[in-house]
């Protein structure tokens, strides 16, 4: 028996009657709490693994275990409560005329008690610093607040696991800023939180553990150093690492060694290589 909070096993998903192989022969176990980042080029089969895991979509064959529960043998209501899936575009998502009333509808609809839901929306309010915000129409609210009303709406819900459909996407620097903040917040407050992305500098950031997907297949997985480091998976999968990454490969004096994220961890490399006289 595994622990893991979502375990995919040997999944094969087939969209079109058979005419295009999504997923081919995925297996993957994510742990409760992991920060999982999951990439590769358009069309690799990233979105349909997501939708696997709340249900959205069934395997075709194989099976994708959640929380406990077989995702085939469920509905997406049902799964709602364990896994919380936010678009990438909130206008896609948001519908109410109030931000009080968004956070408030998932978990109506899930027949929480009013007192719960109450609870609830106050504690997504605090946890978002949405507050002074609930009586705005989410229309009104600027792009950055309305995808962290986007989430907020999903949190709201008390999912375990949260994905984010590549969040970051078309954003700009302040929103990415805002978007990955409050991943470190779930993830320290103990979420699973699952992020498809092209952004690798957020990967390196957010996430603990990479997969890398390509025609369906799930081609690496490791830590962001590791597969990052690995020279065969970046040029078949067009994925490009963090500057710093590619360029602490680049370095002679570094020669065989992992790529490194950021810039003080190369700075204190290279500088204690210079004082130890190397
Ligand atoms: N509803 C659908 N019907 C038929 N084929 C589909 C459907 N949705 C996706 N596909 C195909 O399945 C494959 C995987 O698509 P998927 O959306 O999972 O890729 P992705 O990695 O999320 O891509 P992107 O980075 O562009 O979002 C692609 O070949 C895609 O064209
Ligand atoms: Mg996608």
């Amino acid at each position: 028996m595994s622990d893991a909070i979502i375990q995919v096993k040997d999944v094969r998903y087939v969209y079109a009657r058979g005419a295009v192989v999504a997923l081919d022969g995925i297996s993957l176990d994510v742990p409760a709490g992991q920060s999982l980042g999951i990439v590769g080029q358009n069309g690799s089969g990233k979105t349909t693994l997501t939708k696997l895991f709340n249900g959205l979509l069934r395997p075709t064959s194989g099976a994708v275990i959640v929380d406990g529960r077989d995702t085939a043998k469920h509905s997406v209501q049902e799964m709602a409560g364990t896994i919380g899936y936010v678009f990438q575009n909130p206008n896609h998502q948001l519908f109410a005329s109030s931000v009080a009333e968004e956070l408030a509808f998932g978990p109506t609809n899930m027949k929480m008690s009013p007192e719960e839901v109450k609870a609830k929306v106050e504690e997504a309010f605090e946890f978002f610093d949405l507050g002074q915000y609930r009586d705005h129409h989410p229309y009104r609210l600027s792009f950055p607040l309305r995808k962290l009303v986007g989430i907020a709406s999903v949190f709201t819900m008390g999912p375990k696991i949260f994905v984010l459909d590549e969040p970051t996407t078309g954003q700009d620097h302040q929103t990415t800023r805002v978007i990955n903040r409050l991943i470190h917040k779930l993830s320290e407050r103990g979420s699973t939180v699952i992020c498809v992305t092209h952004d690798m500098p957020l990967v390196a950031d957010v996430s603990e553990r990479m997969i890398v997907m390509w025609n369906a297949k799930m081609i690496a997985d490791g830590t962001p150093k590791q597969v990052f480091s690995d020279t065969e998976v970046m040029q078949r999968t067009h994925i490009a690492p963090p500057q710093i990454a590619q360029i602490s490969m680049q370095l002679k004096a570094r020669k065989g060694k992992e790529a490194v994220l950021n810039v003080e961890e190369l700075a204190a490399e290279l500088g204690g290589k210079k004082k130890g006289g190397a």
